[in-house]
């Protein structure tokens, strides 16, 4: 028996659905029984009937699962994969920023922890900020934490200021506009696609800026034969995959998120073995966080 055969046979034996973020290995990808980008994924989360989620992904990502999903089991294989950008604002750091601006709106990024989303009041991925941040009169106060780089985008595009927490996801922020401009160099004509998690000038001198589902998107439905990627590279399994007869080429191969890759076939097949490790949000945490992140799904 292939370990993958094994990991099928533990899920339908424990009830249990395998759901793996775009950055993830592709051989955890092509076991998962869904992959796509934060919002997608927790969307799937939300709907989800099974007794138990294995979340390959980052810790933010199965917490969020976990706090829609109150009566089930939600598994991470490697607890260790964090996100460096979650951790840059804590639960205090950010009540102490509400207290200096106690009219205003805080509005979380997904990545970020369960403590963080518990004291806000929205919460947006990247494939659904720009919509979500529009339901804001214009006139509101607004706190936009814990990443500068996707806030500065928003309201760049909505004309809006935003009070932006310094932080930033140290993957992203290694991709360059002078590795772009080579990309461009390289492959003439072809589009180049960005995270919003990229620096203002990458993302300027970028064609656009998407989601990793927004890119899935983008590749299915653009006549380009060759498409530049500026992000993670995980996401170029699945782009190969599903576009066969197009060209994907990374800004940088070194675009890695060391956290997105601790998932693998071993660890997710002894996650599902030995039921761990188990991700759990203690109450109240679990309903404010729960507040934020369903005002979000309602909205978009
Ligand atoms: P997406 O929601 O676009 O998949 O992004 C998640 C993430 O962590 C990007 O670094
Ligand atoms: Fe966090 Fe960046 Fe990794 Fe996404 S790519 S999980 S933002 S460190």
């Amino acid at each position: 028996m292939t370990i993958q055969e094994e990991i099928r046979g533990l899920a339908s034996e424990r009830r249990a659905v395998i759901l793996a973020h775009n950055y993830t290995r592709g051989e955890v990808q092509d076991v998962a029984d869904y992959t796509g980008d934060s919002l997608e994924l927790a969307r799937r989360a939300a709907a989800v009937d099974a007794d138990v989620i294995v979340f390959c992904g980052v810790y933010f990502m199965a917490e969020t699962a976990a706090i829609l999903n109150p009566g089930k089991t939600v598994l991470i294989p490697d607890p260790s994969a964090g996100c460096p950008m979650a951790d840059m604002i804590t639960g205090a750091q950010l009540r102490e920023l509400k207290a200096q601006h106690p009219k205003a709106k805080a509005v979380c990024y997904v990545n970020s922890t369960a403590e963080v989303k518990a004291e806000c009041d929205m919460c947006v991925t990247s494939g659904n900020a720009e919509r979500v941040m529009a339901t804001f009169r214009p006139d509101e106060e607004i706190l936009f934490v814990p990443d500068r780089h996707l806030g500065g985008y928003i309201s760049g595009k909505l004309g809006r200021t935003y009070e932006l927490w310094p932080g930033y996801c140290p993957t992203h922020q290694s991709i360059t506009a002078g590795g772009i401009a080579a990309a461009r160099a390289l492959h003439p004509g072809a589009p180049v696609i960005v995270h919003p998690e990229c620096a203002k000038d990458v993302r300027d001198s970028a064609d656009f800026a998407l989601s990793t589902g927004g890119m899935c998107k983008f590749a299915r439905e653009s006549d380009a034969s060759d498409i530049i990627v500026g992000t993670e590279v995980g996401i170029l399994h699945r782009l190969r995959l599903e576009n066969p007869e197009k060209r994907f080429h990374p800004v940088s191969e070194r675009t890695v998120c060391p956290n997105m890759k601790k998932t693998t076939l071993e660890n997710l097949a002894a996650s599902l073995r030995e039921t761990k490790t188990v991700v759990t949000v203690p109450e109240p945490i679990a309903s404010r966080a729960r507040r934020a992140v369903e005002a979000m799904l309602k909205i978009a």
